[in-house]
């Protein structure tokens, strides 16, 4: 056997998983990762190491890098979330939880001693990262629509008024899809007379949606976040996780370093960092265009919509909040879960209306529901 090629088991087994993973991704139905995207004019470049280590918007000794086209890619999200104009900083980071983690870390170095508030709703991997960090940490209540619950942030931060808060926001929360209000978030700390403080949103999914919506829920830079996280394999869609994070640049000015080894500014979490991810961001973003991304977004809440509808007809109590993929609905009956891959929590379950997910897969996961439930098990 030549070096480098495999026996025609270890092969087999590759020819296996890859059925496997087809057979899956036309299944997956709750989880928010567009398995629709074609990246094969990129193939090419699988045959180089790249790597993207240190600041993309300062260079490297590395040359084998795509920081060009990572700092265009950065560029498109900062306007998307209407950054304001030379004052932001950014990265391709290695999905949504690593923008968190970045988000969270700046605001602990600006304030060593905040207190970060998140809901209930908030994905499980904030709470680590708050773990991983020492940052002193609140849970607040959610509303039942997956909501902070502004009263009890109101008297939680009351209490806590000598401390400056950070706070973690979701714009599309992971079960229900909802977004944070971040208008009322600022009321109330100006009507507590708090100056200081730090806000985060966590805009994993429907951080590619917002912008392309006529009336969105205020989220971004212009509704006074300080950081924003956005996952790209998930409306956007990829092969592996990535994702953007952007800061205000001024907050990011006081913690960069240089490092002398990497020749670059030691500004992002990892230290090595994809080369392909930024790349196929840029591929996506400028192969669909404003309108593309436009469009697939409208189809997608679009699609949405019917999927309630066609719930609710079948007497099964389906909801969606506005300018959300995600519809939730009571958690579907056991049987379901063989054959769709799902993500209930607690007593409900929800899918996620993604540009792979198809009017055919829904008709068909909508009569697989109701059969389940009208079948005695
Ligand atoms: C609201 C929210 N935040 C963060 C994450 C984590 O993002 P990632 O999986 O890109 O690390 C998710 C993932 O589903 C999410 O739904």
């Amino acid at each position: 056997m030549k070096p480098n090629h495999l026996s025609p088991a270890d092969q087999q087994r590759l020819d296996d998983l890859h059925a496997r993973l087809r057979a899956a991704s036309a299944r997956n139905i709750g989880y928010p990762t567009n398995q629709a995207f074609d990246y094969s004019e990129l193939f090419r470049f699988l045959e180089f190491s790249i790597n993207n280590v240190g600041d993309p918007f300062t260079g490297t000794n590395y040359r084998l890098n795509t920081m060009e086209f990572e700092r265009e890619v950065v560029a498109d999200f900062a306007r998307h979330t209407e950054a304001p104009e030379g004052q932001w900083w950014g990265y391709v980071t290695s999905g949504g939880t690593e923008g968190n983690m970045y988000g969270l870390y700046v605001a602990r170095e600006l304030f060593p001693d905040g207190i970060c508030y998140f809901s209930e709703d908030t994905h499980y991997s904030v709470a680590k990262v708050l773990r991983l960090q020492h940052t002193r940490n609140i849970m607040i209540k959610s509303q039942p629509d997956g909501q902070m619950d502004y009263a009890d942030l109101r008297e939680t931060l009351r209490i806590h008024r000598d401390v400056p808060p950070i706070l973690f926001c979701n714009i599309g929360t992971t079960m229900k899809g909802a977004v944070d209000d971040l208008a009322r978030i600022r009321a109330i700390l100006e009507d507590l007379a708090i100056p200081n403080a730090y806000i985060h949103a966590d805009a994993a999914l429907s951080g590619m949606i917002l912008p392309f919506v006529e009336t969105p829920q205020p989220w971004n830079f212009a509704a006074g976040a300080d950081s924003i996280s956005i996952s790209g394999h998930k409306m956007l869609g990829a092969p592996v996780p990535c994702g953007v994070v952007i800061a205000r640049k001024a907050h990011v000015d006081r913690i960069s370093r240089s490092i002398e080894y990497i020749g670059a500014l030691d500004t992002t979490i990892a230290g090595s960092r994809s080369g392909l991810a930024p790349l196929m961001l840029w591929h996506r973003m400028r192969s669909l265009g404003e309108q593309g991304m436009r469009g697939i977004v409208q189809g997608c809440l679009e699609r949405a919509e019917v999927a309630v509808q066609r719930l609710q007809a079948h007497g099964i109590p389906a909801w969606r909040h506005a300018n959300s993929v995600t519809v939730v609905f009571p958690k579907p009956p056991k049987s379901m879960m063989e054959k769709w891959i799902i993500a209930p929590k607690k007593d409900i379950g929800h899918l996620i209306v993604m540009p792979h997910v198809t009017t055919a897969m829904l008709e068909e996961f909508i009569e697989d529901f109701a059969q389940a439930l009208n079948s005695p098990s």
